[in-house]
């Protein structure tokens, strides 16, 4: 392993207004550096574990021992670490070096945490971008990977064109938390889904019908109900909640649904919240109304 500490040298090595320097080289950030590698950009690499290193040196990246070293190397640093705590003591770590550089962390975390995180690194003299990436290792470079960006509008224009090499990159807004919270609405419908999906085949299962057998239908219904999600949105915004599917029914179903689990055996604390929201929208007065009103209940738990 080709290894180098002396951030002049790589800047040396490097003079180069594209190079890209990628710190964390877990199964998403190898793949964030193969990425940059695929694109032809000048690219130093850093991990704790330096082994993991090694495939990319191997295709021609640089490998920087400590994480001052990595971020001096280039003008853009993307950072991602197991969490956003690993990722300030990485950064302490680098001692002056993000000043007048540009520092993209792709780790997950809350919106919180990249506000205070940004507010930290902006300190240092240095441009903050946070990100949420929606996409798993290898759809990284490939069509269907895209990632959110948020913080400072200026480095994101004057990068875009590196950051796009991982996939199609959203911009959306100068709030550093504004990536997070759009990273974890996703994640948070996908999860929805999962919950259901993992229901629904404990559900089967219990009575003799295999995962194989109920998912046609199964990504049949739930592909009906996702082309019914612009109208979802269009009624939370305008009050105005669809009564052809009103929640006194839906929530009487859903007594079957709990009863049907139990009967088969299988545990429903995946959907017994939402069975209680239901109830609770009901005796709210949204009995008439679709399922679309009890955002509101979420949105004021009091
Ligand atoms: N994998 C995915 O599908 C996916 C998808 C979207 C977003 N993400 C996000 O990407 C981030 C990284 O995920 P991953 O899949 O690459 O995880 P991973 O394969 O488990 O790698 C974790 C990385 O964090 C490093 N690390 C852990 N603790 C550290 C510390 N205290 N100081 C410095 N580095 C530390 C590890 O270094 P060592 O090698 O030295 O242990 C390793 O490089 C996470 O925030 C994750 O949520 C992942």
């Amino acid at each position: 392993l080709k290894r180098v500490n002396d951030a002049r040298t790589i800047w040396r090595m490097t003079q180069d207004d594209n190079a890209i320097s990628v710190l964390g080289l877990g199964a998403m950030g190898s793949a964030l550096a193969a990425a940059q590698l695929d694109a032809g950009r000048t690219t130093t690499v850093w991990n704790r574990s330096p082994a993991r290193a090694e495939p990319l040196v191997a295709r021609g990246a640089t490998f920087a021992t400590d994480p001052q070293a990595a971020i001096e190397a280039s003008p853009l640093s993307v950072v991602c670490v197991v969490d956003n705590d690993a990722v300030r003591t990485l950064l302490e770590q680098a001692g002056a070096a993000p000043s007048g550089r540009v520092v993209v962390n792709l780790t997950n975390g809350t919106p919180g945490q990249a506000r205070t995180l940004a507010a930290w690194v902006e300190q240092q003299g240095a441009a903050y971008i946070d990100g949420g990436i929606m996409a798993v290792p290898p759809m990284i470079g490939a069509p269907g990977a895209s990632v959110f960006y948020s913080g400072s509008a200026d480095a994101f224009a004057t990068h875009r064109a590196t950051l796009e090499a991982f996939g199609a990159a959203s911009y959306v807004g100068e709030d550093p938390g504004a990536a997070a919270v759009w990273d974890l609405a996703l994640l948070s419908g996908m999860y929805g889904m999962f919950a259901g999906v993992l229901h629904a085949v404990a559900l089967a299962r219990s009575q003799g019908i295999s995962a194989t057998e109920l998912m046609p239908p199964l990504q049949a219904w739930l592909t009906a109900m996702e082309a019914t999600l612009p109208q979802f949105a269009e009624q939370v915004e305008t009050d105005q909640h669809s009564t052809a599917s009103p929640l006194a029914m839906q929530a009487q179903g859903f007594v079957n649904l709990i009863e049907a689990s139990r009967e088969g055996g299988v545990r429903p604390d995946l959907l017994a919240p939402t069975g209680a929201l239901l109830h609770e929208a009901v005796a709210a007065g949204h009995g008439d109304h679709g399922i679309s009103s009890a955002v509101a209940l979420l949105n004021d738990p009091t």
